[in-house]
């Protein structure tokens, strides 16, 4: 079962980043083609019912699957960045962190009016990101069709976060 797999390979870093957090390390999973290979055959699964006309990943995490997961959807995959990275016009959208604010971007023509975006990211924690991602992706008159994820960090309420989008949150690993 897939769960079980990618819970047996993560790896739990403890105090990291800072003391009392244990980080869910999913490099690991990154050594094993196969397990990658079924990970991405399973988020596609899970979306089966799901009409989707882009993939958007989430730097940086977001783009270790994304982009597969895209091309096994077949639809195109546009990256969600950290702000001053990306080289054309952006659109940006600043969340709130623990300490301090982040804001992410996309290209101004990354999206069409209209068009069903699934946003993709490794794992889901308090939600902050994709929130931000869900109004990044409103401020460019698209929608979101969809939130996936490989890990979703359900004591932290993430789920509960993103209800007032409407939109179904698919996970391959839960704890
Ligand atoms: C992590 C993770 C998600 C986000 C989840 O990314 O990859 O993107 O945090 O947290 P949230 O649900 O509380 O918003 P991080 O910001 O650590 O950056 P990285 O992906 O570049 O490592
Ligand atoms: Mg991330």
């Amino acid at each position: 079962m897939i769960e079980s797999r990618i819970k047996q390979t993560v790896r739990d870093v403890n105090d990291f980043p800072k003391p009392g957090i244990i980080f869910k390390d999913i490099t690991p999973i990154l050594k094993d083609p196969g397990l990658c290979r079924d990970i991405t055959v399973a988020l596609a699964e899970q979306l089966s019912n799901v009409d989707i006309d882009v993939v958007a990943g989430i730097e940086s995490r977001g783009f270790l699957f994304g982009p597969s997961l895209a091309q096994l959807l077949n639809v195109p995959f546009i990256p969600i960045r950290k702000a001053g990275k990306l080289p054309y016009k952006t659109i940006q959208q600043s969340y709130d962190l623990e300490y301090g604010s982040a804001t992410i971007e996309c290209h101004q023509d990354a999206l069409l009016k209209g068009q069903k975006v699934l946003v993709h990211d490794d794992l889901l924690a308090t939600g902050g990101t994709v929130v931000a991602a869900s109004k990044l992706i409103m401020q460019m008159e698209a929608t979101v069709a969809a939130y996936s994820f490989i890990i979703s960090l359900d004591f932290l309420h993430g789920r509960e976060r993103l209800k007032p989008y409407g939109n179904e949150v698919f996970s391959l690993a839960s704890y």
